[in-house]
């Protein structure tokens, strides 16, 4: 329980404050507690500053840091020298770093106290009598106070951006850091430990038997289908071999599908969830399964696909399911992860997504052993040996720094999607007066959202959409269409064979209506009530037409 609310504590959005190594020198021990104790704020030292606080306090400021209480900002040497070279002092980089990762934080350095003792210059007199030591704590927490309103003042108007992934990394930037450098020094930069490490962690995770890292989500779906293909007994699928998808979701899942060699059929979504839906997957089999082979339901936006039902269907006409779980790492059909439900499941570890890599990877995972040794020598350029392919293969690697990132992360995202779940009921208590104009994320029973966006249905259509939009811009919030367009209606793909299967009157409605918001796990409060609060002034000045 403990441990509980210190990870809360942790894994929420603070006001940076870095104090020079000349104010914090001057501080006493006690009113640096005092300082440091506040749940709103973090604060920031030098490293510099650190070693002088030692000598000063005898040590006696080790649980200040073990707490988290104060943090350390640790400049690379190089960027030191760089700065020392431009004339600056060491303690000048250090707040120099600190603005690189903070741009908007807070510095508090001797210039601040100097500016601010001229402006209390009345009070100078009384300031000597009461001594030095107690007349710069008194200046300093003034100054924090007044910094700390200025900051809350201005991000009433910083855009909320749908993700600012520094928020995040700031707060877990030591231990990134740290397996950055043990990687930089070990050199082993392809597969390796590392790599085998992360896979084991993620196939725990998962509760699944092999995960399989791979250069990106994109290349996951790629493989998987070719491991298929090899499975059966093809190099590659043919033009004659369909596989159902869904039009709502990126074009990597379509490219895949035409990669592999086959062609993709989009078959219409449900109208509550915006998932693939199996009843029209059904209609479509019924009415023409020749040459169907495959399904591969999106968890578009987080949400599990109806796979009970999708699993049934596949079953019954003898298809393989590839999940494509890039949106949903984390979500949950009764208790059991996506992308371990199907024959195979597909990951990206595009930064933005629930388990996010400092650049591009991917991963498959199975519970098929020989699909799991497909997939290992396809990563590879095809074979067991490097030098002799058995199949076309790919260099389509996890890189082992990805690999050692990714570990670090995973061990967040619950508790990031447990945010985000916890952001999504404010929305919905937020915005209930609304259901006349909007349609909020339906969550079905049994199901564990894990919102990778957060997507708001506008009933009245595209033109208030747009107009939804501007305002949202114009006020600061972000937004985003995913997606602008959907599959079916790119020329390359229908140009290429694409199939449409069955009427798409569910996908042409909501392509014209889907709007995200913001759902970064750390946002704050002050920011939820904002969205909310623009939304409803759109709505109010925007009145529904009779
Ligand atoms: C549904 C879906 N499939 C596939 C991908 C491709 O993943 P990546 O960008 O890692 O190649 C993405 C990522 O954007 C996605 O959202």
């Amino acid at each position: 329980m403990k441990n509980q609310r210190l990870e809360e504590q942790r894994l929420k959005f603070k006001i940076p404050i870095y104090i020079s190594q000349n104010v914090i020198e001057k501080i006493d021990l006690k009113y640096l507690r005092k300082l440091v104790d506040d749940d709103k704020s973090e604060f920031y030292i030098s490293c510099f500053s650190v070693e002088k606080l030692y000598t000063k306090y005898k040590k006696k400021i080790n649980d200040l840091i073990k707490k988290g209480k104060i943090k350390l900002i640790n400049p690379p040497t190089e960027y030191i020298v760089a700065q020392i070279e431009q004339n600056e002092k060491p303690e000048i980089a250090a707040e120099n770093f600190f603005k690189l990762r903070y741009e908007d934080g807070i510095i508090i350095n001797k210039e601040k106290i100097i500016n601010k003792e001229k402006i209390k210059e009345k009070e100078k007199e009384k300031r000597k009598k009461e001594g030095r030591k107690k007349n710069i704590w008194v200046i300093l927490k003034e100054i924090v106070s007044e910094s700390v309103k200025e900051f809350q003042e201005k991000r009433k108007t910083k855009k909320i951006e749908m993700l600012d992934l520094k928020r995040f990394h700031n707060l877990i930037y030591d231990e990134l850091e740290l397996e950055i450098k043990k990687w930089l020094c070990d050199t082993n930069y392809i597969l390796g430990q590392r790599v085998d490490d992360f896979e084991k962690e993620l196939a725990n995770y998962l509760g699944v038997k092999h995960c399989i890292g791979v250069a990106s989500g994109t290349d996951a779906l790629v493989l998987a289908l070719r491991a298929m293909a090899i499975k059966m007994g093809k190099e590659f699928f043919s033009h004659e071999d369909k596989i159902i998808t869904t039009p709502l979701t990126f074009t990597a899942t379509a490219i895949a599908i035409i990669r592999a060699g086959a062609t993709p059929v989009f078959v219409d979504i449900d109208p509550k969830t915006f998932n693939i839906s199996p009843e029209k997957i059904e209609e479509y089999l019924h009415k023409d399964p020749k040459g169907v082979i495959g399904i591969i339901p999106v968890h578009i936006y987080g949400l599990p696909c109806d796979m009970n039902s999708i699993m049934e269907i596949a079953k019954k006409y003898n298809l393989f399911v590839i999940e494509d779980t890039s949106q949903a790492l984390g979500a949950e059909i009764e208790g059991k992860k996506v992308g371990t439900i199907g024959n195979i499941g597909c990951h990206s570890f595009y930064p933005s997504k629930n388990l996010g890599g400092l650049g591009d990877g991917g991963a498959i995972s199975t519970n098929d052993d020989e699909i799991a040794e497909i997939v290992r020598r396809l990563r590879e350029c095809g074979g067991k040996s490097r030098f002799i392919p058995e199949n076309i293969g790919y260099n389509s690697r996890l890189d082992a720094v990805q690999a050692t990132l990714l570990k670090v992360k995973l061990k967040y995202v619950d508790k990031l999607i447990e945010l985000k779940n916890k952001i999504a009921q404010k929305y919905k208590e937020g915005l209930k007066d609304l259901e006349h104009e909007l349609e909020l994320p339906y969550i079905p029973d049994g199901m564990k959202h894990s919102f990778h966006q957060y997507t708001i249905k506008v009933k009245r259509g595209e033109e208030v959409r747009q107009r939804l939009k501007e305002f949202l811009e114009k006020r600061g919030i972000g937004n985003f269409i995913y997606y602008p367009v959907f599959l079916h209606k790119i020329q390359l793909f229908l140009k290429l064979g694409a199939q449409i299967g069955g009427s798409l009157e569910n996908s042409e409605d909501i392509s014209k209506k889907i709007l995200s918001i913001p759902i970064d796990p750390l946002l704050t409060d002050e920011e939820v009530s904002r969205v909310i609060n623009v939304i409803k002034e759109f709505f109010s000045s925007t009145p529904t037409q009779s």
